[in-house]
Formats: C-alpha cells, sequence, structure tokens
C-alpha cells in the first residue's frame, strides 16, 4: 500500500542505485534527510527493507535493494490499477549518497514552472513528452499543504480553479498546515490518467502540475494523456525505464547491500558523493 506512494517520485538523486534509502553518517547527513525528501514515508523504507529481507532468505543476497525498489514502483502500478512492464534489472547498490545542496539542485520543488521542470530532466535525457508522463505519477497518493500553499496564500493562484480553491482553503487553513489532502481529486487511488482531465479543469495541485497545461510546449501532449489513457500508459512506461536505468551501477561496481539503509563495510563511514549525476548506463537484464 505504502510502496506505490514512495519510489514513484523522482527521488533518487545520483540515479537509480539505491543512495535515497541510506541513513546518514558521521561524515554527513543522508540524501533521505536532505529537505526534498523529508515528506517520503518512513512506512515505504521498512516495506522495502522488509522485501529484501523476504528475498534474501529466499534466494541468498544476489538481488540488489536498488532493483527491489525499481520493482515495487512498477508493482505499486499494476497494484493500483496501472499497466505492467518489464524492467532492466542488474543493478547494484552505490557506496554513497548526495548531499543536501546536490539533492536540492537535482529535485526541482512543487512550486518549480515549466521551464524549470524542463530544463532540469532535459539534462538527464528526458523530452516533454517524458516530462508530462512522469508528472502523470501523481494520478495516485497526497501530499501535505506546504507542497502547494504559494498556490492559496496570500491569495488564490488565478491557474487554480476556484471551486477546487475553496476546498483546498479548508483542508490547509493555513500556509504552514501539516494537513495533507489527494493529489488526483478524481480517481487518488487508481493509476489512470485523470490526473490530465484534472489539469484540463484547473484543477492540478501543484504548480509543476499546472503548468503543463498552461505552457504552450506541453498543453497539448496533457490534453493527448486526458483523452487517450493507452498513450499515457506507453509514454508513462518507456519514461519510468529511462529514468530506472539512470547512472546504474552493474557488474563488479557498488554491492548488494545486506541491509538496506547502511552499506555493507560499517568500518569505512559512507561518505556523501560530491560528484553531479553522470550519463545513464544500461543495467544488465
Ligand atoms: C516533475 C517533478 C516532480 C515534482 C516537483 C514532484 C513533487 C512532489 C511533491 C512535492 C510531492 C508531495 C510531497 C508531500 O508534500 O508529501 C509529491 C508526491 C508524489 N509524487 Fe511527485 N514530483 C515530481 C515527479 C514525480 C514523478 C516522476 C513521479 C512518479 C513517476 C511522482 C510520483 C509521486 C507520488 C506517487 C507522490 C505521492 C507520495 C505519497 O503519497 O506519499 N512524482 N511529488
Amino acid at each position: 500500500m505504502f510502496i506505490r506512494d514512495w519510489w514513484l517520485r523522482l527521488r533518487h538523486v545520483e540515479g537509480c542505485d539505491g543512495s535515497v534509502l541510506l541513513d546518514g553518517s558521521a561524515s554527513g547527513p543522508s540524501e533521505k534527510d536532505a529537505p526534498p525528501n523529508l515528506t517520503l514515508r518512513a512506512q515505504a523504507f521498512i516495506i522495502i527493507e522488509n522485501l529484501r529481507r523476504l528475498v534474501h532468505n529466499a534466494c541468498g543476497s544476489i538481488v540488489s535493494c536498488s532493483d527491489i525498489t525499481a520493482i515495487a514502483a512498477r508493482d505499486a502500478v499494476v497494484l493500483s490499477g496501472g499497466l505492467n512492464y518489464s524492467i532492466p534489472l542488474g543493478r547494484r547498490d552505490g557506496l554513497t549518497f548526495a548531499t543536501r545542496n546536490v539533492t536540492l539542485a537535482n529535485l526541482p520543488p512543487p512550486f518549480a514552472n515549466t521551464t524549470t521542470i524542463l530544463n532540469s530532466l532535459s539534462q538527464k535525457g528526458f523530452t516533454p513528452t517524458d516530462v508530462v508522463a512522469l508528472s502523470g505519477g501523481h494520478t495516485i497518493g497526497i501530499s501535505h499543504c506546504t507542497s502547494f500553499t504559494n498556490r492559496l496564500y496570500p491569495s488564490r493562484d488565478p491557474t487554480m480553479d476556484q471551486t477546487f480553491f475553496n476546498n483546498l482553503r479548508i483542508t490547509c487553513p493555513t500556509a504552514n498546515s501539516t494537513n495533507t489532502t489527494f493529489m488526483d481529486i478524481r480517481s487518488p487511488n487508481v493509476f489512470d490518467n485523470r490526473y490530465y482531465v484534472d489539469l484540463m479543469n484547473r484543477q492540478g495541485l501543484f504548480t509543476s502540475d499546472q503548468d503543463l497545461y498552461t505552457d504552450s510546449r506541453t498543453r497539448s501532449i496533457v490534453t493527448s494523456f486526458a483523452i487517450n489513457q493507452t498513450l499515457f500508459y506507453q509514454n508513462f512506461v518507456s519514461a519510468m525505464i529511462k529514468m530506472s536505468q539512470l547512472s546504474v551501477l552493474t557488474g563488479t561496481q557498488g554491492e548488494i547491500r545486506t541491509n538496506c539503509s547502511r552499506r555493507n563495510s560499517n568500518d569505512v563511514f559512507v561518505l556523501p558523493n560530491i560528484e553531479n549525476d553522470q550519463e545513464g548506463k544500461l543495467a544488465s537484464f
């Protein structure tokens, strides 16, 4: 239940190497402790580790935490009613995690507009169609008020539907309310294309969502997904497979962690990686 709400987010700053799963160390706070990741649900980290234990008990320590996370994300989509797809496997787990600054630089905030999101994700090889398709991940799950109160206070973002605004002001009575709300008001628990219908009705939650319909470069892509769910599914799957192969470690790189929140050798501290993203590499199947 919780898994679907989690890896689905674009949260592996340094690529798909399980870096966000690591706890901090004496060398610095972890990637998961960086501000954009603080809303990730604690329960999801426990679920990933429980899955690892089940898999390793059955098969030995031959499946990485990053592969388990990628499969869990896919299964979350399927269990919510989305399309099934095969993911290339063979990732290994990273030994480092991103610093706070690298995390902040790589994860666009919800108040970013389409220009910022397109620029940020094009550096990782994503097209505007990929970006619109990936944003469709917001067809399920919840958000805290603080992720969108920039659109409610001091006054209504004019691109937001008035009734939607009135209801959100009730859910979030102040700009720093700790309440939460569903992200797709039409079908919050179903992985479908209604998120795009929301956008066409000016009922997208974040600036980064709604601006996809305002911006002329992405508006027609939003409409095409709103009227054709199969088209959305196809593009979502291809973008997710692309994302799940960003900067993966394979062969003798990294390790297979025996605890997803710690690297295997604790005699060496986990060092934050000061490098920025590298070119994506294909994982072996
Ligand atoms: C385009 C850049 C993105 C931004 C700016 C963004 C931002 C956010 C934010 C701010 C939240 C809510 C955090 C909170 O307040 O609790 C959230 C939740 C979520 N995001 Fe995204 N996101 C992005 C991309 C994605 C992608 C690519 C996916 C999946 C393919 C995704 C799937 C989700 C899901 C499923 C949740 C709900 C989590 C839950 O229920 O706990 N997001 N996102």
